[in-house]
């Protein structure tokens, strides 16, 4: 696919879909801009080539055709006005006439999940937002697994298509993670069902050469191996799915290397009384909610000998200080390994943010169910439809 940086943008009118899908309060304040943050640099480089800037993102879940008060994008305009340094107007009626953008001014068009036609990709609304630009420029990783209109729709009918700088980063990093990675390539996955993640792990299983498994995940693949776990989250239809997904590594000559020691408790809760027991000796009453120190010492030797690493999912209740320790333990090892590591998933973010290790760590993606389909293996619908139009038209920047 084209990138932003090798296309002519003076003058021109240029469209940004961006993810600009933050999460806000009650009160519609916005609690977290790493989104915003991520997505001012493509907005900076149209400004400064003299573009012509229209950007837009979906917001939340709305009905199309009917917005509420609380699905506007006013605040995000408000919180870009700020960072940019500028005005940032934002447009409502978008498909509608009766407002302009110059070369040198930026705007923003108000949730395009607004739009009738946006979920089902449809083609007309995808052609009469096409018509707004020049160059249509996606930058949205977050919202990269969506074939709706605004990711897909308008790449094949804009003039021209190109892929942002958030969006080329976070395919850069991963595909450094899994195309052709230095290996041993070592992936946790953490959490609490094996059922939401299994076609991650099923995918992980064959092409990591180990396969970290956290939380009530462990959990399932513990009794699969025969372990006692007493009234620990787990899923027991699955034993057959972990069973092979451990039999397929074994096979490829890896591994998943199961908690030697675990931390429990009699219940969840903030105040409930943490134990530590050898894997064995897990009581009938017992709920599993940390790995133990000895396991958490295997794991930060293993991550110590990895080139690649790739973590989605806490190893416990890192919420609550007494089963934290495995979590913020990973987090280190992580951090202080010499490998490439990539990191993502609403959990893992959390994880990184308490124990303050994001500065060391390679890449964190801003895609949640993006960078989760991404690990699935899953073809992105925004990566194809850039891909088909590359394939369309190459005027590049002399
Ligand atoms: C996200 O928050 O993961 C993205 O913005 C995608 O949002 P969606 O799940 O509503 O499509």
């Amino acid at each position: 696919f084209l990138r932003m940086t090798e296309v002519d943008l003076a003058g021109k009118r240029v469209l940004i879909r961006a993810d600009l899908n933050v999460p806000t309060d009650d009160a519609g304040r916005i609690t977290d801009e790493t989104r915003i943050v991520a997505s001012l640099a493509a907005m900076r480089l149209a400004l400064d080539a003299g573009a012509a800037v229209m950007v837009t993102s979906h917001f939340g879940r709305p009905k199309e055709g009917a917005l509420q008060p609380g699905d506007t994008l006013a605040p995000v305009a408000e919180r870009l006005a700020e960072a940019l340094g500028r005005p940032v107007p934002l447009v409502r009626n978008w498909l509608a006439d009766g407002w302009s953008v110059k070369p040198g001014q930026i705007v923003l068009l108000e949730n395009c999940r607004g739009n009738v036609g946006e979920k089902a990709d449809d083609p007309a609304l995808a052609e009469s937002i096409a018509a707004l630009c020049d160059v249509y420029v996606n930058d949205a990783f977050g919202a990269a697994h969506r074939a709706e209109a605004s990711i897909c729709g308008v790449a094949r009918y804009a003039p021209l298509a190109c892929a942002g700088p958030l969006l080329a980063a976070e395919l850069d990093a991963l595909g450094q993670a899994f195309e052709a990675p230095r290996r041993p390539l070592v992936a946790i996955v953490g959490g609490s069902k094996v059922s939401t993640k299994l076609s991650i792990l099923r995918s992980l299983a064959a092409r990591v050469d180990r396969l970290i498994v956290g939380g009530g995940i462990a959990n399932t693949f513990l009794l699969a191996a025969g372990k006692p776990i007493g009234k620990s989250l787990a899923e027991p239809d699955l034993l057959d799915e972990a069973r092979a997904i451990m039999a397929m590594m074994a096979a490829r000559g890896a591994s998943v290397p199961l908690p030697e020691d675990v931390v429990v408790a009699g219940e969840f809760s903030a105040n409930a009384e943490a134990s530590l027991r050898p894997v064995d000796a897990v009581g009938a009453d017992d709920m599993i909610f940390d790995v133990g120190p000895r396991s958490a010492c295997e794991i930060a030797g293993i991550l110590q000998g990895a080139a690649t690493i790739v973590w989605n999912g806490p190893l416990g209740v890192f919420e609550f200080p007494q089963f934290a320790a495995g979590t913020a333990a990973l987090a280190r090892a992580i951090a202080d390994s010499p490998a490439f590591s990539v990191a993502g998933g609403g959990d893992t973010l959390a994880a990184i943010g308490q124990f303050g290790v994001g500065e060391r760590i390679d890449y964190i993606s801003t895609g949640g169910g993006a960078f989760l389909e991404f690990l699935e293996g899953k073809p992105l619908p925004a990566v194809a439809a850039l891909a088909a139009a590359a394939t369309r038209h190459h005027p590049r920047k002399e």
